[in-house]
């Protein structure tokens, strides 16, 4: 029975009978196998290799082994009875420069992880870029090119010819805030490019690649029921307390265009938010957008994929006290907000995830409210939430991760109430099936539901693995 408890930890709550529940990955996450079967190299296989950009300098060479454990994962997945399961596509296994003809055997992997799912009743959902751009085309300027997006678009058509019989949902770009902002702003993320202009552009050249390898994916695929989507990691962003009202609006704002409505403006209403070319003026006149562009890039979806995982605070900095920056995005001689570098990311109050992200399923459920009075024809999903947490364990064949439990506890409940408050929720898409490459933390986050021991790569279902097929088979948050 719903209690509407304060804290989120309502148990009982029933979904609906097509909510469809499922968890996901990234390739250069769980992979492995860097150089087999022609993949080329991508801009994280060098940026993982270049000294001092990863914790304990690991690099995704092997990762969760995944490339070869293929049918093995599946049965997992069957096990946990996912009725869904977000895989990305590594760009540099179909084309290993980034152009030309597609290659067979990296394509083949993905032809074989799909049948796998379908053949298991899961529904396979296709991201087409999880980050790992083929490295000659970083070369040439990575998204900093504007041909990047039309070898994207290449890039599509060849993946949707291969695939797209078989596919039940598409999506273009996973957090192409991350993309623009970490990799060419504040370069904590790979190519480790640290300039705003740089970010700005990529922010375009990204949005325009969404746009055209929504209109390639449409040329190739024919499975009939398929349907589209971009996953956005949206911020919910509020004002610090302890600041006067205005100084909360402004920087709630400025935030607010450059993480959100850089990518949803474009996107879904066809135009950039004038307050966002304001802002940013004095690092960019934003020439790069060429006329028709903005057509080319608001393209109908179906389904618009939303990551969570915390809330940021903000206000104006008074130019006085030493400045706070807990944006939750690593510290860099960069900066991941070109144009806003005037506002202040506060602490936030805890408790907190390993990641030292705030745990706020009150902060999710606002969100999911927000973009569905924002955006009401538009149905959502949950491509990503979950939580990393230090101390996961194998202990008798068990990993008790009670934090984790009571993390997805909260955030599932807090869906549940959005959408008994009248969002189009139709699914949830758990991070990560796998502990895996957390990026500049390396192995260091756990954020699997699956214990993976790196040394042996052998598989445990964490406590959370079994909550969670408790909660896909009797589709009631257990107790
Ligand atoms: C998201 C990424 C995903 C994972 C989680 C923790 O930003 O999309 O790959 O790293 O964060």
């Amino acid at each position: 029975m719903t209690d509407g408890s304060p804290d989120y930890r309502d148990s009982g709550l029933e979904f609906p009978a097509d909510f469809v529940f499922g968890s996901a990955t990234a390739s250069y996450q769980i992979e492995g196998a860097a150089h087999e079967d022609g993949r080329g190299p991508s801009i994280w296989d060098t940026f993982s290799h270049t000294p001092g950009k990863i914790v304990n300098g690991d690099t995704g060479d092997v990762a969760d082994d995944h490339y070869h454990r293929v049918e093995s994962d599946l049965d997992l997945m069957a096990e946990l009875g996912l009725e869904s399961y977000r895989f990305s596509i590594a760009w540099p296994r179909v084309q290993a420069e980034g152009t030309g003809a597609p290659n067979d055997k990296g394509l083949a992997f993905y032809g074989r992880l799909v049948d796998g799912l379908l053949e298991r009743g899961i529904r396979p959902i296709a991201t087409l870029y999880h980050w790992d751009l083929p490295q000659a085309l970083e070369d040439l300027g990575g998204w900093t090119n504007r041909d990047t997006a039309y070898r994207f678009a290449d890039y599509a058509h060849h993946v949707g010819e291969a695939l797209g019989d078989r596919v039940a949902m598409w999506t273009t770009l996973n957090e192409p805030w991350c993309s623009a902002y970490l990799g060419y702003g504040s370069g904590v993320h790979a190519p480790g490019v640290t300039s705003g202009r740089a970010a700005l552009t990529a922010v375009h050249h990204l949005n325009l690649a969404h746009g055209l390898g929504l209109t390639a994916l449409r040329s190739s695929v024919t499975r009939p029921d398929t349907e589209y989507s971009a996953t956005l990691n949206i911020h919910m962003i509020r004002g610090a307390d302890d600041a006067d009202v205005d100084s909360q609006s402004e920087a709630v704002r400025r935030i607010d265009a450059l993480a959100n409505r850089a990518f949803t403006g474009p996107m879904l209403l066809g135009a950039y938010p004038q307050d966002l070319l304001d802002d940013t003026a004095n690092v960019t006149d934003w020439q790069f957008v060429r006329p028709g562009d903005l057509e080319l890039i608001n393209q109908p979806i179906d389904v618009l994929g939303v990551n969570y995982y915390s809330t940021v605070t903000v206000k104006m900095w008074d130019g006085h006290a030493p400045r706070s920056n807990a944006d939750g995005h690593g510290v860099s001689t960069g900066s991941a907000w070109p144009g806003s570098e005037n506002v202040e990311f506060v602490q936030q109050a805890g408790p907190y995830t390993a990641m030292g992200w705030n745990i706020a399923p009150d902060g999710f459920e606002q969100l999911l409210i927000d973009l569905h009075q924002q955006f009401p024809e538009l149905p959502l999903m949950i491509t990503e939430n979950g939580a990393a947490f230090d101390g996961d364990e194998v202990v008798d064949g068990r990993v008790h991760d009670p934090e984790r439990v009571d993390y997805l506890r909260r955030h599932f409940t807090a869906a549940h109430r959005a959408m008994q408050r009248g969002v189009d929720l139709r699914g949830y898409q758990v991070w990560s099936l796998l502990d895996n490459f957390e990026w500049a933390y390396g192995y260091t986050k756990r954020f699997g539901i699956v214990h993976v021991d790196y040394e042996t790569q052998q598989r445990t279902l964490k406590d959370s693995a079994h909550w969670y097929r408790e909660l896909i088979s009797s589709r009631r948050i257990p107790q």
